[in-house]
């Protein structure tokens, strides 16, 4: 078992390229199959949930190289699958945004229920919901997922909740189904205009990503094409909070700075410098103690992403005062809070509710990460902390960051990857 060693106290310096998108990459993957032609998805960061998602393409018969320029070339002429082992399945909760697109390249698909970080119960009602309404035929037996549509149907579609993984499946079965599909209370996040766009450039018609409104007319044929993954935001969330937590002066590059409006707010709230740099980078100063961030509730895209709850919350923990956590989105999303304790940290939870008084000094310790954004908390706390850390976990953290010890060295971190004790 790997694990990150971290020594702390040290301030972040220097500039830093954030990299491409998890939550887009992996939809964008899905979407490959939608075509006979081959597609090549540059930018793709180099993740444990690119692998996955590259397994699942080569189980389902589809040629899937990674070079070491970050590009991924897919080709689905050859596709013979129409389903997904539950090994597979339970990888990653983006498994099941093969749904939609399975079904409508070979009529039929089957697969189980998705695994992934474990945040509470993460129901799959309303992707379900939405096939069946396009017209498809689903039944679930023996732990699988059955699913048949001969050719599906664009109709209205309203979410009640603007889930992310449900907008998407939509989107992609959408693509090609015959007439139009409108999904209403759609999830507004930037990796659904990323999906979008690379539909579009396969000659799709989709429109209205970003909005609350999707509007997807089917066409027959699409066709293969070449795109570039936008920046992670959540990443990037990550980088900024480490430079928040620990201080110090990072230029982040290639990033979108409307992706992480929210979370510049917060960290802006802590007293930090703050300034887009050009278009595409944002430069983060902090010489003092943070201050309280306030009040910080997670919402949907555009308000502050659970994503980044974690690593803010990491920050909290050495802020001058008080900083009060909602969490909305998922009912377990707080699995780093007894470990930040063990740190020093002084959090009290109730239900979805989190107060951090912050303390003036973390102690580096032993610490397990159990997800992905919890293991990223635990580093961004362990770089504030004095002394050396051992964040236990590192598959976890190896899901979304594209080595991440390599990323914070680069700004003159002390961190190193060993094998755990
Ligand atoms: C996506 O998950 C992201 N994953 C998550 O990122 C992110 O936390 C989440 O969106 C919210 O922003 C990927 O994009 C691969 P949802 P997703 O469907 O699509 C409820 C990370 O750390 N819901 O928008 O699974 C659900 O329980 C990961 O990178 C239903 O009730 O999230 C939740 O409360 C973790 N029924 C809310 O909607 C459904 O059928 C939002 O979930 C689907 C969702």
């Amino acid at each position: 078992m790997n694990a990150l060693s971290i020594s702390g106290g040290k301030p972040l310096s220097g500039s830093v390229r954030v990299q491409g998108a998890k939550n887009s990459v992996l939809p964008i993957l899905a979407a490959t199959i939608l075509t006979g032609e081959p597609a090549v998805i540059r930018n793709c960061p180099n993740l444990l949930d690119v692998e996955y998602t590259l397994r699942i393409l080569r189980h389902l018969g589809c040629g899937a190289e990674r070079d070491r320029d970050g590009n991924v070339a897919v080709s689905a002429a050859g596709m013979t699958g129409i389903g997904i082992p539950d090994s597979l399945m339970r990888k990653m909760r983006s498994s099941v945004i093969f749904m939609g697109s399975i079904l409508s390249r070979a009529g039929e698909a089957v697969l189980s229920r998705p695994g992934g970080c474990d945040l509470g119960a993460r129901p799959i009602d309303l992707h379900l919901e939405a096939l069946r309404q396009m017209g498809a035929e689903i039944r679930e037996e023996g732990g699988n997922i059955l699913c048949k549509a001969a050719r599906l149907t664009g109709c209205e579609i309203a979410l009640k909740i603007p889930s992310v993984g449900a907008t998407e499946n939509i989107i992609l079965a959408a693509a090609k189904a015959k007439g139009v599909t409108r999904v209403v209370n759609a999830a507004r996040e930037p990796e659904i205009e990323d999906l979008q766009a690379f539909l579009n450039a396969m000659g799709g018609r989709v429109s209205g990503a970003g909005s609350p409104i999707v509007t997807v007319e089917g066409v027959e044929t699409l066709r293969g094409a070449v795109h570039s993954v936008i920046p992670d935001r959540i990443a990037a969330a990550t980088l900024l909070s480490a430079a928040a937590a620990a201080g110090g002066d990072v230029l982040l590059r290639d990033v979108r700075p409307n992706d992480v409006a929210a979370v510049l707010t917060a960290l802006g709230e802590a007293g930090c410098s703050i300034g887009a740099e050009g278009a595409s980078s944002v430069r983060i100063r902090s010489s003092r103690r943070p201050k309280p961030m306030g009040f910080i509730q997670t919402a949907p895209h555009p308000g502050f992403p659970t994503d980044a709850q974690p690593v803010a919350m990491a920050v909290a923990c050495v802020a001058d005062g008080m900083t009060v956590f909602r969490e909305t989105m998922f009912e377990h999303r707080y699995n780093h809070v007894s470990e930040l304790i063990r740190m020093g940290a002084r959090i009290d939870v109730t239900e979805r509710t989190a107060v951090i008084h912050g303390v003036p000094r973390l102690s580096g310790a032993t610490v397990a990460a159990t997800d992905l954004r919890s293991g990223a908390a635990l580093a961004v706390a362990a770089l504030a902390a004095d002394g050396v850390s051992e964040v236990s976990g590192l598959e976890h953290i190896d899901r979304g960051y594209d080595t991440l010890e390599d990323t914070l060295s680069s700004l003159g971190a002390d961190v190193r990857r060993v094998t755990a004790h």
